[in-house]
């Protein structure tokens, strides 16, 4: 038993115990031989911080802005579903969490608290990620609530036009709620005798036409601004800068679509390369500690999203346990920058870090 946790990986533990071994899986799982969720982690221990001395960092100012929004920290909670199997508040807690922190949430399209709830719980800056269903109509009326209840921005999640095989799920015949969002619109409680519910559920309902020019579509029914989430090659960064979008952020779905899909923190200086500054790059991917965040922001991300790490702070401690989490890798990077010679995010360079690649050089 862990007493008072003291880092993410505590909390997973914590998580693991305090949840029944089929949310738990389903919530810590991979893809298949789960490799690139293996990767996206141990990737980030093969890069080493360049820390420079006698700098002032008596204080240290992580504000910064996200998509043109102040905030205390370039940390984001990344877009997950189902909340409610973690905690009995599900995203209302993880809200009230994210806006007692300052930082922006994502809210999931597979929610399990709707979207009014969520924007009435408390008042903080949100972006709303959606998937496109086969039938377009629900995903319009989703955006359209989305904007109505005061969303910022849409993140377009385009790595899952089929579900990636999590065989944790397909083992443990995994099933999900019926979403309260699509009361009356659609089941999202599929049943069936083989494997997982879930995969039953996305592979009939979710669009896997979805292509780059569908993005007009999405823009036809929205003002609010795009990004695109699951970009992995500086081919699709350019494209997106191409369709004119918003921002993108670099993302494999925590190793939960593609496995040998690569680890994100290797890919992300590609993209940002690609990019040249011209739209914002935000980063999700094994961001287990404060090192990490200062690892993805020299590598060019704006903001830098966890997943699971809120959720195992949800599912050990509810609203209070997410609180932890965000504050706690807050001060994490905020150590690390102090110790490294950083006494703002814009001092956060590609000096300050040594890749794999910099060692062949
Ligand atoms: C996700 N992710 C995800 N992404 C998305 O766009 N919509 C979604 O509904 C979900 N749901 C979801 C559920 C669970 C349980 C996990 C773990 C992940 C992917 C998520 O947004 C993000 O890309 C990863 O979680 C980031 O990796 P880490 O921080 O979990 O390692």
């Amino acid at each position: 038993m862990v007493s008072e946790p003291v880092n993410v990986s505590e909390f997973q533990e914590l998580a693991r115990q305090a949840l029944p071994k089929m949310y738990y899986d389903h919530y810590a799982v991979g893809a298949e031989d789960q490799k690139t969720l293996e990767e996206n982690v141990k990737a980030f221990h093969r890069i080493i911080i360049r820390p420079r001395i006698l700098v002032d960092v008596s204080r240290v100012d992580m504000s910064t802005s996200i998509m043109g929004y102040n905030t205390s920290a370039p940390i984001m909670v990344a877009p997950t579903a189902r909340h409610k199997l973690a905690h009995p508040e599900g995203e209302v807690a993880t809200a009230r969490a994210a806006a007692a922190c300052d930082t922006i949430m994502a809210l999931s399209f597979m929610s399990t608290c709707t979207v009014e709830e969520v924007a009435s719980s408390c008042n903080a800056v949100r972006f709303f990620q959606l998937y496109v269903y086969k039938s377009r109509e629900i995903s319009a009326l989703m955006v359209q609530r989305a904007e109505r209840n005061g969303f910022k921005a849409i993140i377009l999640t385009v790595d899952a036009p089929r579900l990636g095989r999590r065989e944790a799920d397909i083992k443990n015949r995994m099933i999900a709620p019926q979403l309260k969002n699509f009361e009356g619109l659609i089941s999202t409680e599929v049943h069936t005798d083989k494997g997982s519910n879930i995969e039953a559920f996305v592979s009939g309902t979710f669009d896997d036409s979805l292509c780059w020019k569908d993005i007009g579509w999405l823009k036809s029914i929205t003002s609010l601004p795009i990004l695109i989430k699951g970009i992995l090659t500086c081919e699709d960064a350019i494209k997106a800068v191409e369709v004119v979008v918003a921002g993108i952020v670099v993302s494999n779905h925590g190793a939960r679509q593609l496995d040998y899909s690569p680890a994100t923190i290797t890919v992300l200086e590609e993209v940002t390369l690609a990019i040249q500054g011209r739209i914002p790059v935000l980063f999700d991917g094994g961001v287990r500690r404060g090192t990490d965040f200062f690892k993805a922001l020299a590598l060019g991300a704006q903001a830098v999203m966890i997943g699971r790490p809120v959720i195992y702070g949800l599912a050990a401690k509810g609203e209070d346990g997410v609180k932890q989490v965000l504050s706690m890798l807050k001060d994490e990077l905020e150590l690390t920058m102090a110790l490294s010679g950083c006494s703002s995010v814009k001092d956060i360079t590609r000096r300050h870090v040594m890749t794999e690649q910099d060692k062949l050089h």
